[in-house]
């Protein structure tokens, strides 16, 4: 952690805010796709963060972009991506955002379902365009994964039974091209990776078997892990490749088909780290209290309701290093609701007002994935730095008054 760079950060833009290291998304994107087939492609996954410096940093470095949403599609527009670059997921994408997909020459959609298929297959006959899409499968072999998507019941995707055992309606306007799967995020293990891999493999030889279509696409997912705001350990994913080469080798798309990938978290999370100053240091009665001047509306963790791991967090003291006994506390934030809490019955050092706090590998599902305009704040701001350089200044619009 760059701690003097933080601290001078903090005087010229005040806190809370997002400092986001370009270098380290470079390192991990060249890190991952090391790990990966050579001819596998890489996606990012916006949805843990769309902020255009930081796509434009894995699009340098060989990514390509995953976007789910017209925002996302903007973001990754001014970091630089082409429509040819883009891949179009999601459930319940509108036709409205169908259309501007194709306007602004996206021709790579992963479809939930038959009605999905259809509103894309009705907007590019529209636009006399034809789609190339990927079916998202939910294979029957349930995964593993930390957030299991597949094999289960679940909103995302084709049952892989009903692909098998129904007939496929007919589309124009759309070419079948491929199989997507996402078992789930957080996958705990390189062997898990690639077992989940090897099933979305075989997922996609027995859908496009039975509906008759070439499959010139394999989407595997990911699940890629990483630590989410504290210093955990990072999973060792070495020796990957060679794994996965051997079943891509082995697989009777080699050779026919492209394999993709695609991440968040892994690519973008240990780049981010949120600033915050230390407003208050109560004691309740027998409890003691750190009052952050950033909470749930900034750091939610997904929704901001419970699925934030609290006491999983990291909190650097960047004014006063580890000084001082350690005492157990609460760290909260600026909001009304006894919900906005980072950290709960967590040991730390001493914590004065005034303190400057770090906590890293927020990188991902940081601000974007947070209550953001809950009592409405203003948003940290987002600031992207390549060494001691400042590559860019960003701060999200919230709030209902005119500026
Ligand atoms: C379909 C899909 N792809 C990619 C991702 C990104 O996951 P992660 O950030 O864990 O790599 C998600 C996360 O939910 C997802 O649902």
């Amino acid at each position: 952690m760059k701690k003097d760079l933080l601290i001078s950060l903090a005087q010229r833009h005040s806190t809370p805010f997002y400092a986001y290291d370009l270098s380290a998304v470079a390192t991990r994107v060249n890190a991952l796709r090391a790990e990966l087939p050579v001819q596998a492609r890489l996606f990012q996954s916006f949805k843990a963060n769309p902020l255009p410096a930081l796509a434009r940093e894995v699009r340098v470095n060989g990514g390509r972009a995953e976007i789910t949403s017209e925002g996302e599609l903007r973001a990754a527009q001014e970091a630089g991506f082409t429509g040819d670059e883009l891949l179009y997921g999601g459930p319940a994408k509108t036709e409205a955002e169908i259309a501007a997909a194709l306007k602004a020459g996206v021709r790579w959609f992963s479809c939930e379902s038959w009605v999905d298929a259809s509103r894309v297959s009705f907007e590019a006959l529209n636009a006399r365009i034809e789609a190339q899409v990927l079916l998202r499968v939910n294979p029957a072999e349930a995964p593993s994964a930390g957030l299991a998507m597949t094999g289960v019941e679940s909103q995302f995707g084709f049952d892989e039974e009903m692909l098998l055992t129904t007939a496929r309606p007919d589309l124009g306007g759309i070419a079948l091209r491929g199989v997507h799967v996402y078992f789930g995020s957080q996958i705990a293990s390189r062997e898990a990776l690639v077992e989940n891999t090897r099933r979305a493999l075989g997922a996609a030889e027995r859908v496009s078997t039975k509906l008759g279509f070439q499959c010139d696409v394999v989407n595997a997912g990911g699940g890629f892990p990483w630590p989410y705001g504290n210093d955990g350990t990072t999973p060792d994913l070495a020796g990957m490749r060679a794994d996965l080469e051997e079943l891509w080798q082995a697989c009777p798309f080699n050779g026919q088909a492209e394999l993709w990938f695609e991440s968040g978290r892994h690519l973008v999370a240990s780049s981010g780290t949120l600033v915050a100053r230390v407003m208050d240091v109560k004691q309740s009665r027998t409890k003691c209290y750190i009052v952050l001047d950033t909470g749930i509306h900034h750091l939610g963790g997904m929704s901001g309701l419970g699925r934030l791991p609290r006491g999983g967090m990291t909190f650097y003291n960047l004014t006063r290093g580890v000084t001082g006994d350690a005492m157990t506390c609460d760290v909260v934030g600026p909001l009304c609701s006894p919900l906005d809490s980072l950290a709960r019955g967590i040991l730390l050092h001493e914590t004065r007002p005034d303190d400057l706090i770090a906590i890293p590998n927020v990188g991902a599902y940081g601000l974007t994935a947070s209550l953001i305009g809950f009592l409405s704040h203003s948003a940290p701001v987002e600031i992207a730095y390549r060494g001691s350089e400042i590559v860019s200044v960003l701060r999200l619009h919230t709030g209902h008054g005119t500026d």
